[in-house]
């Protein structure tokens, strides 16, 4: 039904890293069949992916506030992100969730943030796309509160034991290019643990490209190569990595098949 091949199902084509080339990149992807989810942290970029997936085919977003972003959390942000989703090409709440490395904004303002877009999400029966580091077991507990909650752990950084217990909530698990680096061994051991139907790719550009690149800007096309590495740990074709990706990412991000006139060539 489509002509798309793949999905990058979390990038930053919005971040000011794409100033000089935002349009070419784009073009890249869409020359190898990839469809784009755009990813907001905070209120300008969550407008501006809105605004770009809005002008450009084979392109969504989703909104949200990132953890590092979390202590400008205002009165206003639940009916600003009322607004966005009600709008066409949106179709999740993301990223959010909790980063206990770099600490940003403080663990309390982070777990309370969480929470609300977590009940919002749940409350529109949107999927979240949740970026969670060194805050495994307050990842695994603020889920708890919100059963039945769907969605990603975006850009995976943890072993097989992690894996299964966001498998067992429910959760789809998506790889970047760290799958790629050499100090990754568990994080592959979790890819080659992740079933079929759970399974998700992506660039997080512009960051974490993946080997040979490791270092410099990344790119969505780049997406191919994270696909890659997950097809040789699982051993298969980069095709059939690709098919699972596509398939996944339109049973969690559903509302991409609503936009038919921006799907079908
Ligand atoms: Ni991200």
């Amino acid at each position: 039904m489509t002509a798309l091949r793949l999905f990058d199902t979390h990038c930053h084509l919005q971040d000011s890293a794409f100033d000089p080339d935002r349009e070419e990149a784009y073009l890249r992807a869409q020359q190898a069949g990839i469809g784009l989810i755009l990813a907001g942290w905070d209120q300008e970029s969550s407008a501006r992916g809105v605004a770009f997936a809005q002008q450009h085919r084979n392109c969504w977003a989703m909104v949200g506030l990132h953890p590092h972003d979390a202590k400008a959390w205002e009165a206003h942000w639940p009916e600003q992100l009322a607004r966005w989703v009600r709008q066409p090409k949106v179709v999740a709440i993301g990223e959010i969730g909790l980063d206990f490395h770099y600490l940003h904004s403080p663990k309390a303002v982070q777990e309370e943030v969480f929470r609300a877009q977590l009940d919002l999400a749940r409350q529109w029966d949107l999927p979240v796309s949740i970026h969670s580091r060194e805050a495994e077991a307050e990842t695994l507990a603020a889920l708890d509160e919100f059963p039945g909650i769907r969605g990603v752990l975006h850009c995976f950084t943890g072993g097989p034991a992690f894996a299964r217990a966001l498998l067992d909530r429910g959760l789809f698990i998506s790889f970047s290019g760290i799958v790629s680096f050499a100090n990754a061994a568990e994080i592959r051991a979790a890819a080659r643990m992740v079933p079929w139907d759970r399974l998700l790719i992506e660039t997080d550009a512009p960051y974490l490209s993946p080997r040979p690149w490791r270092g410099q800007r990344n790119e969505p096309m780049r997406v191919v190569r994270v696909g890659e590495v997950v097809a040789e740990e699982k051993n298969v074709a980069p095709e059939e990595v690709f098919r699972h990706v596509v398939a996944n990412t339109l049973q969690v991000f559903p509302l991409i098949l609503t936009d038919a006139k921006n799907w079908q060539d």
